[in-house]
């Protein structure tokens, strides 16, 4: 138990291990389209729920809207762990899938803020 919580704080406080290159955003925007297209459109756009009353995805073009924060530690315990309204991918996606979607997400952002919000 005690690994299992030290390699979970190393994988939430590291920096994402892929640089952000047009390979590696192609890499995470195909895991994104089997992933996340459903809810969130090819251009991080929200998706309007079928359901009647269900909650609107986040805006993934304005990070600075959501509420679980926008770091790319705070990135990856959204994903993996999930939110009150969207599910998580630990049981879906690998970790190192889960950094390859968060670069692409970051793709996705203003030039500014990719170059003022830091990759850890
Ligand atoms: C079944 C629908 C669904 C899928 C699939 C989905 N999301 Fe979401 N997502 C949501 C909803 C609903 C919200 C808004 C509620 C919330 O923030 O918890 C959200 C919020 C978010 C947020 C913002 C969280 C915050 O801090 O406010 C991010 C980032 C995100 N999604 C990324 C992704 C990525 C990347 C994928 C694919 C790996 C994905 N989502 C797949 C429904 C989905």
């Amino acid at each position: 138990m005690l690994w299992l919580g030290l390699a979970a704080w190393l994988l939430q406080t590291a920096a994402n291990p892929f640089p952000e290159t047009s390979a590696s955003i192609e890499a995470g925007r195909r895991i994104y389209v089997a992933q996340c297209t459903q809810c969130h459109d090819a251009k991080g756009k929200p998706v309007v729920p079928a359901e009647p009353g269900a909650t609107k995805p986040a805006d993934l073009t304005r990070p600075k809207d959501w509420v679980h924060g926008m770091s790319a530690a705070a990135m990856f315990e959204t994903l993996r762990e999930g939110t009150e309204e969207m599910a998580g991918f630990k049981g879906k996606l690998r970790d190192e899938e889960i950094w390859r979607v968060i670069i692409f997400v970051r793709s996705l952002w203003p030039e500014d803020l990719r170059r003022s919000a830091p990759q850890d």
